[in-house]
Parts: C-alpha cells; structure tokens; sequence
C-alpha cells in the first residue's frame, strides 16, 4: 500500500490551505437565514448550518450589532485573570437550561475544544476525588467527537483516525475491546 493512502495531495490554489481541495469552490458572500449566496449570486441552502454551529440562523443584525458593540468596548480578557459580565450573564442565562443543580459554565470556542476540555476535567474530578485509576473513557465506534488529537482518540471514524494511530490510544481507549459498538449500524 502506498505511503499516502489516507491523505489528500491535492494543491489548493491561492493562500489559504483549505479544508475543500476542490479547484474552484463556490466564494460565499453573504447569508440571510438558512441561505447562503455566492459571489455569482448563486443560493444554498445551509442545511448542515456548518454542523450545528449556525443554529439562529444567518444575518442576524441584532446579534452581531451587541458583539460589534462589545468588541469596541472590550474585545479580550484572560479568564485566568478576570470575569466579565457578558459571560457571567451568559452563564446565568443557560444555566437554567442544564439538567443540573447550580451549573458552572466553562465557555470555549468550539466543540472539539469542548470535548478536550470535559476530557480533562472528568480526569481531574477523578483525581481530587483520590480516585487515580479512572482514566478509561468509553466511545462509541462511528461517532465524531472532533479535530485536535483527543477528540480524535474519542472519535469512532476509522479513516479519520488511521494516518494519526500513532498518536493515539492515550486517552485510555483500546479500539478493539474497551469501544461500545455503534448506536445506530449504519
Ligand atoms: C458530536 C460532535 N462533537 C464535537 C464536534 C467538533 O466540533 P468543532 O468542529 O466545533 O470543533 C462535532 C462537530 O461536528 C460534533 O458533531
């Protein structure tokens, strides 16, 4: 088999190194709802919202006029050094939501940040608890947890996972026995 199996050479054209290989992908302009319009006018429907991410829909001007306002007044600051009232107002307003009594937020940026966070933090619950042996995580084969490398190990797609196996299995998994067969065969 040769080396490459299971990587893509193809070459993007231009600067950015694209998760699409496509030659020619369609350039997107703008977005209203669930739709999106290219440079050439052209309409999508965005069905997948970017996996889930674009759950209120586009082109919410209310939305992006209070981040607008928040950039301007305070852009960053380190969470290890301060809090801040949008996110204590955000924690407040979600928590409620959550099948928990009195929820902490951790906020990240995105889900395979999500997944390595609650990761380690279920190790570190473990290990305050002097519980030192609980480190195996279960997961399900089929499943997608993610891009960086422990969302990865978590993750059940083996074409994803094989050019990376080297690096994985350190999270406690051992695909072949300690891995819970799919939810759904498909
Ligand atoms: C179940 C699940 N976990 C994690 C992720 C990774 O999220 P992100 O692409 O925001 O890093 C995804 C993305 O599709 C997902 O579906």
């Amino acid at each position: 088999m040769p080396d490459h199996v299971g990587y893509d050479l193809g070459v993007s054209p231009g600067s950015v190194f694209r998760r699409s290989t496509l030659p020619d992908p369609p350039v997107a302009v703008e977005a209203h709802g669930s739709t999106i319009r290219d440079a050439d006018g052209r309409e999508y429907l965005d069905a997948a919202g970017g996996a889930i991410v674009v759950n209120v829909g586009h082109g919410r001007t209310e939305i992006a006029r209070v981040m607008a306002e928040q950039a301007e007044r305070l852009a960053y600051a380190h969470g290890s050094a301060f809090t801040t009232e949008p996110v204590e107002a955000y924690a407040a307003e979600v928590g409620p939501y959550l099948p928990l009594d009195d929820p902490a937020i951790y906020p990240v940026s995105g889900g395979s940040e999500a997944i390595e966070t609650a990761l380690k933090l279920a190790r570190a619950y473990h290990l305050a608890n002097g519980d030192r042996d609980r480190w195996i995580v279960v997961a399900r084969w089929g499943s997608y947890h993610g891009n960086s490398l422990g969302a990865l190990d978590l993750s059940g797609r083996k074409p994803l996972r094989r050019p990376y196996e080297g690096w994985l299995g350190r999270s406690g998994l051992r695909p072949d026995r300690s891995r819970a067969p799919r939810v759904f065969p498909w």
